[in-house]
């Protein structure tokens, strides 16, 4: 089973969704990690941005492991390292890419082969994965959602403007929703969860919800508790 979560940056997607796979007892895959990997690739390499096919041979000899826990590059965890404002600030390079995005469409489909798996990302449930058995729209609004990362960037010792937070995200909105393959919409299938003032664990508590009705519906027994 494959239960595909998207959403706008900020959600909150990686957090729930990882606990919601724990619940479920199913694996999770965690795809801005890999858009993530390979602009902290190129950046540890002095990649020349001016050059976009040289950036599609990074990443495809890239070696990026997706674990439980995070993510490793050629055998080097990167887990936290991929979540720099520098690293961020790249993210357009490796996400408009359409060679990049082949790529890891590829291998986030290799990753599925013969998994219960919960997926996360912009285009899961539209380009990824449309044969998914659930799919759900992850949202919040726009200040809630830069509230959350300033706070999430504070835990990391980063601090941050919250307006500039907020115009920074907005513009990845924008070039999320407006990029010419894979951009983030919302499957017409998709269960559409708005988690303003919702707390982490009402969200995974919705979530568990929304996954054992799709299997109710689909006459399966509901994994996890
Ligand atoms: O969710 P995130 O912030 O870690 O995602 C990192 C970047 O990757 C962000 O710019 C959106 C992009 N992304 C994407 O284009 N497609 C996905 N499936 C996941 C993320």
């Amino acid at each position: 089973m494959i239960v595909a979560i998207d959403g706008p940056a900020g959600a909150g997607k990686s957090t729930v969704s990882r606990q919601l796979a724990r619940r479920l007892g199913f694996q999770f895959l965690d795809t801005g990690a890999m858009y993530r990997a390979v602009a902290w690739a190129a950046l540890e390499r002095g990649h020349d941005w001016n050059q976009p096919e040289r950036l599609v041979e990074l990443a495809r000899g890239l070696a990026i492991e997706m674990t439980d826990t995070g993510v490793k590059v050629d055998s080097v965890d990167v887990s936290q390292a991929i979540r720099s404002q520098r690293v961020t600030g790249y993210l357009k390079y490796s996400a408009d890419n359409a060679g990049v995005r082949g790529i890891l469409v590829e291998r986030q489909r290799a990753f599925a082969v013969g998994k219960q798996i919960v997926t996360e990302g912009r285009d899961q449930g539209s380009v990824v994965f449309p044969q998914a058995e659930c799919k759900i729209y992850l949202t919040a609004s726009a200040e809630e959602r830069a509230q959350r990362r300033v706070a999430d960037l504070a835990r990391r010792g980063e601090t941050a403007n919250f307006e500039q937070v907020l115009s920074e995200q907005n513009e990845r909105d924008r070039r999320d929703m407006s990029r010419a393959v894979g951009p983030l919409v919302q499957a017409p299938d998709a269960t559409v969860l708005n988690t303003d003032h919702l707390t982490e664990a009402e969200v995974v508590d919705a979530l568990v919800s929304v996954v054992h009705e799709h299997c109710r519906q689909l006459g399966l027994e509901p994994p996890g508790k």
